[in-house]
């Protein structure tokens, strides 16, 4: 099948960006050599749904390895980057439908596409594969032997799917792993989303008031690295203790509409919608950044943004000015989709490697142990965290303390 992209002539930048990414990943590395040798994936079709820059194509590629047909398609209209997708797809042998800035209706046509492969096992980010898996498409998930979900908002679609009894197969939790949440959605988030917002506006962190809201797994990096630039933090959250646990990190704690006039750059990082709308954008300071991370463009209240305008320009790259009624301008980047991807390269390549190796190694137990798997929503289990711990620790060069049997004993006695 010919695959839907924006520009195959791009093939050859997007070869370079994954050649760059393939070196630094050195835990997919080791798992693309034991898929060549076992082929986990032999006669089984794989479709992904997932953010599709360089770190996802080579993913794709480990899996097409693995023995498996693969197709791939994004999980944001912004987050694709047009030349990896070309690379992707230059060989034929992967099947691509996706590209940057695809209308809502391009979208849903890519993700229709891929599933239109009739995938045995699918990878999911932030449910949308498996929305159309119990709707539209339902009649196709009669063949789904299971899933994989990589973020906290698509974990969440499935936990209440879950709840209700209506999930069609197994799926499992890649987010909620330790190795994925404590690494990925922390520093990943941390670091990747202030070089989103630090290379689309060419300011300054250092001495600004930054405004985070959501003190969960990413907010929590988020904070510590615009503190760590030197910026002055404060923090939104509606969960008590994590409100709490702001405030123990030394971090100012505020309502939202409090912190509106204070802030100088906001981030979201909710999951949730309508964090800051228009009874914070009014009282903001003329300048102001407005920013999300989460996975859905419904933090920031586009239509409160777009009411409240004049006028509306793109004033530079991934940077919307709308200047309000009384002469103050606020920008939006990225139309509010997750800043890190749509005006970066998401995270870095090592955090990456973590996460896609209990992807890879996940995806395996699948194909491995699918004929014992109900249609629940699963975590990860156990062993397959630990096991990309133990991995990064060896590619790392470190050691670390073993239990003895006395010690094991010990930790184990009753009363
Ligand atoms: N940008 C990325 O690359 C990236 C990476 C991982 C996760 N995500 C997405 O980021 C979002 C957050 O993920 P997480 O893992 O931090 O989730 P989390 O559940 O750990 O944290 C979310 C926090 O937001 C708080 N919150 C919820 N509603 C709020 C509101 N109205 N006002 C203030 N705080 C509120 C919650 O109490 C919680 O502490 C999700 O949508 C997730 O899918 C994005």
């Amino acid at each position: 099948m010919k695959s839907i992209i924006r520009n195959a002539s791009l093939a050859s930048a997007g070869q370079q960006k994954i050649e760059w990414v393939q070196r630094r990943m050195s835990l997919l590395n080791r798992i693309r050599t034991e898929f060549e040798r076992d082929k986990p994936f032999r006669d089984l079709r794989l479709a992904l749904s997932i953010h599709l820059e360089a770190k996802t194509a080579y993913l794709a590629q480990v899996l097409k390895a693995g023995g498996a047909e693969v197709a791939v398609t994004g999980c944001n209209p912004l987050s694709t980057q047009d030349d990896v997708a070309a690379a992707l797809a230059a060989k034929g042998d992967i099947f691509v439908a996706a590209w940057r800035g695809a209308t809502p209706e391009e979208y849903e046509s890519h993700l229709k596409a891929v599933l239109q492969t009739k995938p045995h096992i699918i990878l999911d980010d932030g449910g949308d594969l498996t929305k159309l898996l119990h709707g539209e498409l339902s009649e196709l998930a009669k063949d789904i032997l299971g899933g994989t979900e990589e973020t906290t908002t698509g974990v969440r679609r499935l936990k209440a799917l879950a709840a209700q009894k209506k999930l069609r197969f197994p799926i499992f939790a890649v987010n909620d792993a330790q190795m994925k949440f404590l690494f990925d959605n922390r520093y990943g988030t941390g670091q990747s989303t202030w070089d989103g917002i630090m290379r689309t506006t060419n300011l300054s962190i250092a001495g600004k008031t930054v405004v985070v809201a959501g003190y969960g797994w990413c907010g929590r990096g988020i904070a510590l690295r615009a503190k760590g630039l030197g910026a002055n933090v404060i923090i939104t959250e509606v969960n008590p203790v994590r409100a709490i646990e702001a405030v123990m990190d030394g971090f100012r704690v505020m309502e939202l509409v409090e912190a509106a006039p204070l802030g100088e750059i906001f981030v979201t990082a909710t999951g949730c919608k309508d964090i800051i709308t228009e009874e914070s954008l009014k009282i903001m300071k003329d300048g102001t950044i407005l920013a999300n991370s989460g996975h859905f463009d419904v933090e920031i209240r586009k239509p409160d943004l777009e009411r409240l305008s004049v006028a509306r320009r793109t004033i530079r790259f991934n940077v919307e000015e709308f200047e309000m009624k009384d002469g103050r301008r606020l920008y939006l980047l990225a139309e509010g989709r997750l800043v890190n991807l749509a005006a970066g390269d998401g995270h870095p390549v090592e955090i990456m490697d973590l996460s896609f190796a209990l992807q890879a190694l996940t995806l395996e137990y699948i194909a491995k142990h699918r004929s014992e798997l109900q249609p629940n929503l699963y975590p990860v289990p156990p062993e397959i965290d630990h096991r990309v711990a133990l991995l990064k620790l060896e590619t790392l060069g470190i050691t670390i303390d073993k239990l003895s049997p006395e010690q094991q004993a010990y930790l184990e006695r009753a009363l």
